[in-house]
C-alpha cells in the first residue's frame, strides 16, 4: 500500500476519519466494506486511519473484534486476512455522547494520538452516521473542539447523511446551522443513489454519445417516467418512517437526483460546481405545484395486507413501531413539469413505494410516435414508440427499444430490445455503492454530493404537496395492497394524460414475460 497510485487512479490523501454512530446499521453494512474495498483497490492511503465514536461503552480491542464479526456477514465478498489485519491496525474508538463536550476532548486526544502514529497529516474526515437530530450538535461540538479548523493546507470534511431536514423550513435552518461552523465547501451532504455505476453513468451516457443529446428534449421526448419500487415493506424502521413517509423518504433526495441528472443542460466540465450548477437549474425549472393542483398531480397509497406468492404480507399499519390509525403514506406518484426551453410539454412523472410487486429503480424516456402513416395497413396490435429505459438496479444496464419486421412473407411490426448490461459486459461489481462517495470525499471532489442550493430547491417542489397533504389526511388507506402496483389513483394520473405507467420488466433480459401483445412477439438483441 505505498504507490500514490494505481490501475484504478489514485491513492487518497493521508486522512484519519471519525464515524458518528460506529456502533449503528450504515456502519457495518455499508461503510466498513466500503472502506476495506477501497483498501483492496490501493485507494486508501497508508497513512490512513479510522475512529469510530459512539455512546456504546466499549474499548478499542471490542469495537475491533465486533467489526471482525460484522464484516463476515456484510462484506460483499470475502476479505484477505492480511488486508483485515492492516485494516483493524488502524481502526480507533472513542466512546461518549454526542452533545457532551467532555467526549469531544476525548476524541481530540484520540485524533491527535492517531495523527502521530499513522501520519496522517492533520487532514480529517468525519461521517455523521446518526439520526438527523444531531447533524447540527455534532458539528458545533467539533466546532468548539477546534476540530473543523482548515490551517496549513489541512482539511476538514464533514459527510452529512440524509435525510437533511425533513422540509423546506427544516433543511435551510440546517443549513444555517452547518454554515455557522463550517464552510460550504466542507459540506458533503450524501445522497447514496449518487453513489450507484449506473447513476453515474446517466452522464456519461448522455454526454459521452453523440446519438442521446441531439434526441433528448421536447421535439423527440413524449414523457418521462422515474420509478423506485421496493418490495420490502418499513422493517423495522417504522419509527422513523411514521415521521418521513414515502415522499420526504426518496423524493427530493433520491428521485430528484436522478431527475436532474436526466434532465440538466450539458456541464461545461466535469467540475463539482459545474456539475451542480446544472443540477440546481433543473430543479429550479421544476414548476412549484399549486396548492390548489396538488390533489391532481400527486397521488399518495399505503398498502394493505397482501399476498406476495404464497406468502402473507402485514399491512403497513401493522408493522412494528407502526400506530394502527397510520396515516403515513408508504406510495406516492407525481406529475412533474419543467418549465424551461428544452422540456416544456413533457411530463416528468415520479413513483416510489415500499411492498411494490417487484424491487426496480429505473428511467425510463418515452419518445414520441413516429408518423406511423406507412404501415397504415400493416398488421400490428398496437402503434409502439420507441422506449430508452435505465436500469439503475437491481440489474443495472440500458435497454431500447425499437419496431422491427417480424419475419415472413407478411410485412409484421414487432418489438425487439437492444440491451447493455452491465454485469455481462463489465463483470459484477461488488461495490456497497459508498465507495466512490467516501473516496471523493477524502480527495475534496464534491460533485457527486448535494449542494445547500440543490437541497432546498429540491424541498420548495415538494413543500406544497406536504402542506396538502398535511391539511387532508387522507381517508382512503389503505388504498392498495402490498404486492400491487400501488393505488388505482396512480394509474389514472396518467390516464388522464392519457398515458399508463409502462410494465417493469418487460424489456429487460433478466426479467420475466413481458406483456407485449403476443402478435408482436418478441425479440431480444444483443449489444454486442
Ligand atoms: C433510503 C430510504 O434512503 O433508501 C429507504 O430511507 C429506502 O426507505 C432506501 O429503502 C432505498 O435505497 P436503495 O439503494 O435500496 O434503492
Amino acid at each position: 500500500m505505498t504507490e500514490s497510485s494505481n490501475e484504478h487512479g489514485h491513492q487518497a490523501s493521508p486522512c484519519v476519519m471519525v464515524i458518528f454512530g460506529a456502533s449503528g446499521d450504515l456502519t457495518k453494512r455499508k461503510l466498513i466494506p466500503a472502506l476495506c474495498n477501497l483498501a483492496k483497490d490501493k485507494l486508501l492511503s497508508p497513512q490512513f486511519a479510522v475512529i469510530g465514536f459512539s455512546y456504546n461503552s466499549i474499548t478499542t480491542e471490542a469495537f475491533r473484534a465486533q467489526l471482525t464479526k460484522d464484516i463476515k456477514e456484510f462484506a460483499p465478498e470475502p476479505i484477505d486476512s492480511r488486508l483485515w489485519d492492516w485494516f483493524l491496525e488502524r481502526t480507533y474508538y472513542v466512546q461518549g455522547d454526542f452533545q457532551d463536550s467532555a467526549a469531544y476532548g476525548r476524541l481530540q486526544a484520540q485524533i491527535a494520538a492517531v495523527e502521530k502514529t499513522h501520519s496522517t497529516q492533520g487532514n480529517r474526515f468525519f461521517y455523521l452516521a446518526v439520526s438527523p437530530k444531531f447533524f447540527a450538535p455534532v458539528v458545533k461540538q467539533l466546532g468548539q473542539a477546534g476540530l473543523t479548523q482548515e490551517e496549513d493546507g489541512k482539511w476538514a470534511r464533514v459527510i452529512v447523511e440524509k435525510p437533511f431536514g425533513r422540509d423546506l423550513a427544516s433543511a435551510k435552518q440546517l443549513n444555517r446551522d452547518l454554515k455557522q461552523i463550517l464552510d460550504e465547501q466542507q459540506i458533503y451532504r450524501i445522497d447514496h443513489y449518487l453513489g450507484k455505476e449506473t447513476v453515474q453513468n446517466l452522464m456519461v451516457f448522455r454526454f459521452a454519445n453523440s446519438i442521446a443529446e441531439p434526441l433528448w428534449n421536447r421535439n423527440f421526448i413524449d414523457s418521462v417516467q422515474i420509478t423506485a419500487a421496493e418490495t420490502v415493506g418499513v422493517e423495522q424502521r417504522g419509527g422513523y418512517y411514521e415521521t418521513s413517509g414515502a415522499l420526504r423518504d426518496m423524493v427530493p433526495n433520491h428521485l430528484f437526483q436522478l431527475l436532474s441528472l436526466t434532465a440538466m443542460e450539458p456541464p461545461i466540465s466535469f467540475d463539482a460546481d459545474a456539475v451542480r450548477d446544472k443540477q440546481a437549474e433543473i430543479l429550479h425549472a421544476v414548476q412549484v405545484p399549486k396548492p390548489e393542483d396538488v390533489m391532481s398531480m400527486a397521488v399518495r397509497g399505503q398498502y394493505g395486507q397482501g399476498m406476495a406468492g404464497a406468502e402473507r404480507l402485514p399491512a403497513y399499519r401493522g408493522e412494528p413501531m407502526v400506530s394502527a390509525a397510520s396515516n403515513t403514506e408508504t406510495y406516492a406518484a407525481l406529475r412533474l413539469e419543467i418549465d424551461n426551453w428544452r422540456w416544456a410539454g413533457v411530463p416528468f412523472y415520479l413513483r416510489t413505494g415500499k411492498r411494490l410487486p417487484r424491487r426496480t429503480t429505473e428511467i425510463a424516456i418515452q419518445f414520441r410516435r413516429s408518423p406511423f402513416v406507412l404501415f397504415r395497413n400493416t398488421k400490428i396490435a398496437d402503434l409502439q414508440t420507441n422506449r430508452l429505459v435505465i436500469h439503475i438496479q437491481p440489474d443495472e444496464g440500458i435497454s431500447l427499444r425499437f419496431g422491427a419486421k417480424v419475419p415472413g412473407p407478411v410485412m409484421q411490426l414487432g418489438l425487439v430490445n437492444m440491451e447493455f448490461d452491465y454485469a455481462r459486459d463489465f463483470g459484477r461489481s461488488h461495490s456497497t455503492g459508498y465507495e466512490r462517495l467516501m473516496y471523493d470525499c477524502m480527495m475534496g471532489d464534491a460533485t457527486l454530493f448535494q449542494r445547500a442550493d440543490m437541497v432546498e430547491a429540491g424541498w420548495r417542489v415538494i413543500q406544497p404537496v406536504l402542506d396538502a397533504w398535511s391539511a387532508a389526511p387522507a381517508k382512503c388507506f389503505p388504498n392498495y395492497a402490498a404486492g400491487s402496483w400501488g393505488p388505482a389513483e396512480s394509474d389514472e394520473l396518467l390516464g388522464r394524460d392519457g398515458r399508463a405507467w409502462r410494465t417493469i420488466g418487460e424489456d429487460h433480459p433478466a426479467s420475466e414475460p413481458s406483456e407485449v401483445p403476443a402478435v408482436l412477439g418478441r425479440a431480444t438483441a444483443g449489444a454486442h
